[in-house]
């Protein structure tokens, strides 16, 4: 039941997370084209307001569950070495602690990505952690 529940946790804060990164590049970074940058940075800032709100604590819930989820699958390493599952198991849990850092550092501390400023990177990482955390199971 513990182990559901926090599944559960995983997959909505990771809706959550990476729903803000599809909309941000998929659609609003759009509006840029219809507006002048004085409406874009207004219709910008009042957007970023509401997910400040919430998305950087669904990252977060999504780190914190995945340190759970990944303590209870990743098993013993045999004598043969790390199974394809732990492989991949462990790049996704690798790119998804770095974006945890990257954001906690980024909202709570002020600190700035030193590489990849833009939206775009945590887009492509969110899409590649889901690939993998669908082939690591195949
Ligand atoms: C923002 C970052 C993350 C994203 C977008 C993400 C995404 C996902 C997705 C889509 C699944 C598949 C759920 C399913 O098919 O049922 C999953 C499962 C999993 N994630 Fe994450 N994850 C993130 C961070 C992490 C971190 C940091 C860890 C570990 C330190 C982690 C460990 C796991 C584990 C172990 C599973 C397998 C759970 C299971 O199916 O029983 N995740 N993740």
């Amino acid at each position: 039941m513990t182990y559901l529940i926090i599944h559960l946790l995983h997959i909505f804060s990771v809706f959550i997370y990476g729903g803000f990164l599809f909309t941000d590049n998929l659609f609003l970074s759009r509006i840029k084209n219809d507006l002048n940058a004085e409406e874009h940075s207004r219709v910008r800032e009042y957007f970023m307001k509401y997910v400040r709100q919430v998305v950087p604590k669904s990252l977060i819930v999504a780190v914190l569950s995945g340190i759970y989820l990944i303590s209870v699958n990743f098993g013993p390493i045999s004598e043969a070495g790390l199974s394809n599952f732990q492989i991949l198991l462990g790049i996704k849990a690798f790119l998804g602690l770095w974006l945890g850092v990257r954001g906690v550092l980024q909202v709570f501390f002020g600190i700035q990505p030193l590489v990849f400023k833009s939206h775009t990177f945590p887009f492509i990482l969110v899409v590649i952690i889901i690939f993998l955390s669908q082939l690591m199971f195949s």
